[in-house]
């Protein structure tokens, strides 16, 4: 069988000890990688193969997330090796292929994972290729790369065009993590597993879309990287934007990469570009207070940590249901949900109190945590006349599958890698759509300075202005 090789650069940072090597070795443990499995670890601290295993023990006692015994390691730990080396010198490159070569005997697979900063990316990528590490004669050769995908358009384009010097497009994966996510995959199975929802999924009967992704982490360590980013480039350029393609792209054909990427494409072109004013109107952008004076954050900067959009999908489908999506950093709680709100009945024939309005039906995708899905409606309150009152139809992750059922994102990404389905990964004009979209309210918020930048307490639920934006639609956060 010929053996997979993952070598990861970046082998010294965080990611790999959060995210990479438990998803490895979990996958690992639970054999749904090649038995014929090696992890290479590339980076400048100066380890060896034994000082790299201890280090990525150390990780492992601090982020598995299952127990495993001391034999389960010792077989992991056996894949592993290190090389030190710099991501700009040649002759290291060229020692990374004679170490794979050896590694692999007589031919093998490679997936190569940029954990790295994106300044280096094309750097790699040309001296993978000058060695002539992604030549495809007997193995596959990918390359897996972490976001941002280019900070706008114009460098989202530029870096496409630099990785496609050397690779082919489907040699590519651009990892969003969200679209790991068990629940967020779960959007499309809901969706069209199923023949109740979809009857009713559009203009006629949803009145609007709430996305919400509410963190309670601040910056922490991350302001080198954050400070000057913000928000939008953070989590809507990727995140946001692609639960807003799953929630509104059409059924695709089929159930491979292409059919749904080109499904998704579609969705975010027919997102209509917001005129300067609608951007003052319906854009929010603010910054929880005490975060200019976080580690690495310069002292007056004006980078948002939160933003609240309202955006149209201009197709038969969606015209005139408006999308709202909001997230920030420093707020209440941790929050991912989706919340479709139906319309309401066309009639309301039981006798409400004065000024009470039928509560609509809403259905209520929550993607972290108490990873679930709900569904209000009314019913007729016992002993009234003709009250009524709203109760939850409850699907739960945890009391339906077990309470560990969920993966981490990373385990699905990195397998999916291994075995090339692209599905779940950002293709580059889907990246570079997404980019067009926001270049209009990058440019207003920025060069132009409006809306005025706002701001709200840390541990809120964010600012007053997200919550107007809502009112001059009559609708409220829900
Ligand atoms: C990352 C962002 O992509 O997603 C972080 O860079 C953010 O700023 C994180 O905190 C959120 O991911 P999750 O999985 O915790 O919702």
């Amino acid at each position: 069988m010929t053996p997979v090789t993952i070598i990861i650069f970046g082998a010294s940072g965080d990611l790999t000890q959060r995210k990479l090597i438990p998803s490895l070795f979990h996958l690992f443990i639970k054999r749904k990688t090649p038995r014929e499995l090696f992890v290479v670890g590339f980076g400048a601290t100066p380890y060896d193969d034994e000082r790299f295993r201890t280090h990525l023990r150390e990780a492992l006692n601090q982020f598995a997330a299952y127990p495993f015994t001391e034999e389960e390691w010792a077989l992991f730990a056996a894949r592993l090796r290190y090389l030190q080396g710099r991501y700009t010198d040649l002759a290291d490159f060229k020692r990374l292929g004679e170490m794979l070569r050896a590694l692999e005997g007589e031919k093998g697979n490679r997936l190569y994972y940029l954990a790295i900063p994106p300044s280096l990316f094309s750097s790699v990528v040309d001296l993978l290729g000058l060695t002539n590490q992604l030549v495809e004669d007997g193995g596959w050769r990918r390359v897996i790369i972490e976001k941002p995908f280019g900070t706008d358009l114009q460098s989202a384009r530029l870096l496409n065009q630099q990785l496609h010097r050397t690779l082919k497009e489907s040699q590519i994966y651009r990892i969003d993590h969200y679209l790991g996510k068990e629940t967020v995959q779960n959007i499309l199975f809901l969706r069209f597993a199923n023949t109740i929802f979809e009857p009713l999924w559009n203009r006629n009967y949803i009145a609007s879309v709430q996305i919400t992704v509410a963190e309670t982490v601040g910056v922490e360590h991350r302001g080198r990287y954050y400070d000057g980013v913000g928000v939008l480039r953070d989590m809507f350029q990727n995140h946001l934007l692609q639960l807003l393609t799953l929630v509104a792209m059409e059924p695709p054909a089929s159930f491979n990469a292409e059919a749904l990427r080109n499904e998704k494409i579609k969705v975010l072109s027919a997102i209509p570009t917001m005129s300067e004013e609608e951007i003052v109107r319906y854009t929010v952008r603010a910054q929880y207070r005490g975060y200019r004076q976080e580690k690495d954050v310069a002292p007056d900067s004006n980078t948002p940590t939160y933003a609240a959009l309202r955006l149209f999908v201009n197709n038969w489908r969606w015209q005139g249901v408006p999308f709202y999506l909001r997230s920030g950093k420093r707020l209440a709680q941790k929050q991912t949900r989706i919340v479709i709100r139906f319309k309401e009945p066309p009639l309301s024939m039981f006798p409400l109190p004065p000024g009470k309005r039928m509560n609509p039906n809403l259905l209520v995708l929550s993607i972290q945590p108490d990873e679930g899905i709900h569904l209000r409606f009314e019913v007729k309150a016992p002993d009234t006349l003709a009250e009524t009152r709203s109760v939850n139809m409850e699907f739960d992750y945890a009391r339906a599958f077990g309470p560990s059922a969920v993966p981490e994102a990373y385990e699905r990404l990195l397998l999916d890698a291994i075995q090339g389905d692209a599905s779940l990964f950002t293709r580059a004009d889907e990246s570079e759509m997404a980019w067009s979209l926001l270049e209009p309210i990058l440019h207003t918020w920025e060069q132009k300075e409006k809306p005025a930048l706002a701001f709200y307490e840390p541990g809120s639920e964010g600012p007053v202005e997200a919550e107007r934006l809502l009112e001059q639609d009559g609708e409220v956060w829900l």
